[in-house]
């Protein structure tokens, strides 16, 4: 290939047992007048222990509905997903999810939203303090604690989101779009953020944006999936380490050949797709 990229076909097997395995995963939905719309087609997805996967694809084509099955959300039409050694039947702890909207709730201070769940869990006081503690310092919210959502920035309320989240200690973390309503200079601030704690901490995460230049400066892996009805139409590893320079040569290529990728259009032979 003349970019020398590095590009993988789906269903290839990895070396290690894969943390969360989607198995010929098929969803119809019926529309309005009952007619079916086949949103995802037979997608089969391994991904690693500790990767952090990113699916991209046009608008409509399916990355959230194909979220929403992996975190238990949706039930699929036909297929299984496995996270660690359980099948998906529904939402469960192991699976932390996080949305565009971190919808904290209103009436609760910084503090209270992200000791939630681990309040609801019942555990220990002292430990609620101590995980607070880390990840406020994590997710640079030290001293705003005691603050209403109202009181805080579109960026701040998205990082408590992901505290919230992730201080419950999920096996796997799916984030939809999680960066799409901030201005663009907050959105590269949460992500180099983001690649902070994945280097630190090493989970799995798999990631939905239709930003392409965040899914390559962010992942060790791009899905690009085709328009509806989706199938995965391209693999592309990112092997570069972090911290990634935005203008490194490599990602700037990788970047414009998936959106070279995704003009070129449907992988789907009965492709339907209108923009
Ligand atoms: N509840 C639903 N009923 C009918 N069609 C739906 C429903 N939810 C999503 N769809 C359709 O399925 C397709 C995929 O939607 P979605 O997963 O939200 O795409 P994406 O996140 O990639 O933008 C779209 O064409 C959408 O209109
Ligand atoms: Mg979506």
């Amino acid at each position: 290939m003349s970019l020398g990229l590095s590009i993988r076909r789906q269903n290839k097997g990895c070396e290690t047992m894969p943390d969360i395995k989607i198995k010929n995963i098929n969803k119809t939905y019926t529309d309005a007048s009952g007619a079916p719309v086949e949103a995802i087609k037979d997608i089969n997805i391994d991904i690693k222990d500790g990767e952090f996967v990113s699916i991209v694809g046009p608008s409509g084509c399916g990355k959230s509905t194909l979220l929403e099955i992996v975190a238990g959300l949706l039930e699929q039409t036909s297929g299984e997903v496995i996270v660690g050694d359980d099948t998906v039947k529904g939402t469960s702890r192991d699976i932390g999810v996080v949305f565009q909207d971190s919808a904290l709730f209103p009436w609760k201070t910084v503090k209270k939203n992200i000791l939630y769940g681990l309040e609801l869990s019942k555990v220990p006081r002292e430990e609620q303090e101590e995980k607070l503690k880390n990840y406020l310092e994590l997710m640079n919210l030290t001293g705003f604690e005691d603050k209403y959502p109202s009181q805080l920035s579109g960026g701040m309320r998205q990082r408590a989101g992901i505290a919230r989240t992730l201080i419950m200690d999920p096996k796997v973390t799916l984030m939809d779009e999680p960066f799409s309503a901030v201005d663009h200079l907050t959105r590269c601030t949460l992500q180099e953020e983001l690649v902070r704690i994945h280097e630190k901490e090493k989970k799995t995460v798999l990631f939905i944006t239709h930003d392409i230049s965040e899914a390559v400066f962010l992942s060790d892996r791009v899905i690009l999936l085709s328009p509806r009805p989706s199938v995965v139409q391209n693999e592309y590893k990112i092997n570069v380490k972090h911290p990634r320079s935005r203008s490194d040569d490599y990602l700037v290529q990788i970047t414009a050949r998936i959106v070279a990728d995704i003009n070129r259009g449907a992988a789907a032979p009965e492709n339907d797709y209108i923009i």
